[in-house]
Formats: structure tokens, sequence, C-alpha cells
């Protein structure tokens, strides 16, 4: 009566392959819940031992989310850096090549609705420049600060970004000026962009410049900021090249943020913190690359809790990034981003959680990431080495 290899098989072995079969029918929706479960997909497993495999796979997702090996969980470390009494609003951090970080603060200075007029001029001036080193260094296991200078010259610090050479960048929106400082960081400036206290927004002027991006082949891209919302591109001689053109179709950026440089995918991606949503044009770094601004190679990621998103750091092709108080609604916290998947691929946080997260920096060697708080200020180091312990996936 059967045919074929049916005809072979004991039936107590065809009734146990139809129940197989029924009960992956029955559970296919159950992998395809859980991302990831393709991997399960193709395999053969025993009928009692697929409720349990199912589990497994659903609580190794929800607890660990360790499933990308190549953006690891930050994992906060502990104790670090210690007390630091005279810390002002952090604004800023960066890390130098040797590792260590660097943060910007704002000392005894605070930005309040008085700070600044309708007409987005300075209204404290006359106090004079921050009397205290705005720019410190602290050791990376230790906490403790290395070196600090920049006292008597800032106005209210906002972004700092220590390029690959070791130089400096720095934003000051009171000034509305861009600065870079040679490595060490004492003395004046090595390059100065914007009018000392002139807001603007023509090609020599910016107000309220945020956050400055170094590229290893020497452009600089300013993003500028609270006002002008558009990304300026500068050569390395602090030339202007151009204002980067911004994916087509998409509504205008509203305050610029953060950039952080994707130089392998050739994306700066921009924290567009009004919008809530991180956006990545292309950026034209190479000769052959696609056009700055080129839409077919533009990423988005806009997750409808993603909040009104302050801080971006690039990891290879993974963005990290935090939001600031939005709504009700949205919790404060970190988010690790894939910009060319267009996806979040985990969310994270501190315990008990961030207050006001303004800044993140991830350390050349991609094992440890730092965020900068204003209010309370902190600085706080999280760990991104992947999980040691030996996992289960059947992911080659
Ligand atoms: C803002 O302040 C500057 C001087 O600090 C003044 O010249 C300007 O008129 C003020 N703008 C407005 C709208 O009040």
């Amino acid at each position: 009566m059967a045919t074929g290899s049916g005809a072979t098989e004991p039936p107590s072995s065809r009734a146990s392959r139809l129940r197989l079969i029924v009960l992956l029918l029955l559970l296919l929706p159950v992998p395809l819940l859980a991302r990831g479960g393709d991997a399960y997909a193709g395999q053969q497993v025993a009928a009692p031992d697929f409720y349990a495999e199912i589990r497994d796979l659903l609580n190794q997702r929800l607890a660990l989310q360790d499933e990308f090996p190549w953006a690891p969980r930050p994992r906060e470390v502990p104790g670090w850096p210690g007390p630091l009494p005279w810390l002002g609003e952090v604004s800023g951090v960066s890390v130098r090549p040797d590792g260590h970080p660097v943060i910007f603060h704002r000392g005894p200075r605070i930005w309040d609705a008085r700070s600044f007029n309708a007409s987005e001029q300075y209204q404290r001036a006359e106090e004079g420049a921050i009397p205290v080193e705005t720019v410190v260094t602290l050791h990376r296991v230790t906490g403790e600060p290395l070196d600090a200078w920049g006292r008597d010259f800032f106005y209210l610090p906002h972004g700092i970004t220590v390029d690959a050479l070791g130089n400096t960048w720095l934003t000051d929106v009171a000034l509305h000026q861009v600065f870079k400082f040679p490595p060490g960081g004492e003395g004046r400036p090595e390059l100065a962009l914007g009018e000392r206290f002139v807001p603007g927004a023509g090609p020599h002027r910016f107000c309220k410049p945020t956050s400055v991006a170094v590229a290893r082949t020497g452009q600089v891209f300013v993003a500028d900021g609270y006002c002008n919302s558009r990304v300026l591109e500068f050569n390395a001689r602090g030339r202007l090249l151009r204002e980067l053109p911004m994916p087509e179709g998409l509504s205008p950026l509203r305050v610029p943020h953060a950039l952080a440089l994707l130089e392998g995918a050739d994306l700066l991606c921009v924290a567009d913190r009004e919008n809530r949503r991180v956006v990545c044009p292309a950026a034209g770094l190479r000769v052959g690359d696609p056009p700055p601004g080129d839409p077919l190679a533009a990423a988005l990621v806009h997750p409808p809790d993603l909040g009104r998103v302050y801080g971006i750091a690039a990891r290879g092709d993974v963005v990290y990034a935090v939001n600031g108080p939005t709504s009700r609604q949205i919790p404060v916290r970190g988010f690790t981003l894939d910009p060319q998947a267009e996806e979040v691929l985990d969310r994270w946080g501190p315990v008990p959680g961030f207050a006001s997260p303004h800044a993140l920096a991830v350390c050349p060697s991609g094992r440890a990431l730092y965020v900068a708080e204003l209010d309370p200020p902190r600085v706080l180091k999280f760990d991104l080495r992947p999980p040691l312990r030996v996992r289960r996936s059947t992911r080659a």
C-alpha cells in the first residue's frame, strides 16, 4: 500500500515522525517571534526537547542579548572614577588614542533659560571665561585625573572630540566657535572656526555648534547646531568644503547634537535630537565612495522609543546612543544601533538608570564606552567586552 521509502519504515517510527511534524506546525510561529529563531529552523530536534529548546532560546534573547558579539552590551564598571567633587555639568567625553577618556565640563557655569537671548547671543560674557580647567583626562583604569587644561578660555563647553592623531576639537556654544588644540592641549588653539560670540548662518559663522567628527582621511565635520541645524564639512586646515547634503525626501534636521563617523561604511551618523532619530548620510570620505549625501547610501534609524537622542558613538559599523529626558513614556537609556540594517539591536543602561546623559564615546580599542551626564554631573564607564560565557547558539 505504501510507496517509496515509507514502505521500509517501521510504523512506530512513522507515527513519531507524524507527531513531530504536527508539533512543528503548531510551534512554527513561536521561533519566528523570537528573533534569531531561524538558527533553529532547519535543525533536527527530538520532540521532547523541543519546548526546552524554545524556552532556552527565548530566555537567551530576553536576558542576555549577546547574540551580537560584534555589538556587545555595555556593562557598567561600578565605582569608576570615584568622587570628582570639582566636576561641573559634563557636556562632552572623548577618548585619546592611548585609551584614556577626556571630559569637557562646565565647572561652576550652567546653561539656563537666561544664558542666551532671542537672537541667540550669550548674555553672560561679562562673567568672563570659566576659571577652572575644563578639559580633564581621567585614567582609564583608576579614574584619577591625569592632566587638565582649558582654564580661562571657554564660556559654555559643549562637544569634545579627540582625533586619531591626538588633537582635541572642542565646541563652545556661547562663543559660537569650534577649536582645534594640538596634542597636550596647553596653549593657544591651532585652529579657531567661527566668529567669537557672534551667532550666524553663513560660511564663516556657527550658531551654538554642538559636535565635531574627524575622519582619518582628514575631513572635519561640524554639527551646527542648535539654530542652523546643518552639518558642515571642512578640510584638515579648516577650509569650508560644503554643507553635507542630507538624504532626499527626509525632513530637515532639528538640532544635530552629536556626530559619529562609520569610516568603513562611509556614513556620517547624526544624532538628530529633536526629530528623535539618527540620520546617516553618505560621508563621501574617499575617492570612489558614493558622493556625500547620496540618498541610496544613506541610512535612518527611527524607532518610536528612541526619544531625543543626545549622544552617539561608533564602534566599527555599530552605533551606541543615549537619549535624554523626552516624555513619560520614553525611558532615558542607552541604545545599540545597526544603522545599515536601520535597527535597534539592544537597549541598556546603568543601575538604577541615567538621569541626563549628554554624550558618549567609545575607546579606540573598542573595549570601553564612557557616558557623560549633565546633572548630577558624572562620568560612567562601561565595559564592551563580549561576554566570556560559552553560548549554546548554533550560529556559525
Ligand atoms: C541680544 O543681546 C545682544 C547683546 O548681548 C543685543 O545686541 C541684541 O539686540 C539682543 N537681542 C534681542 C532680541 O534682545
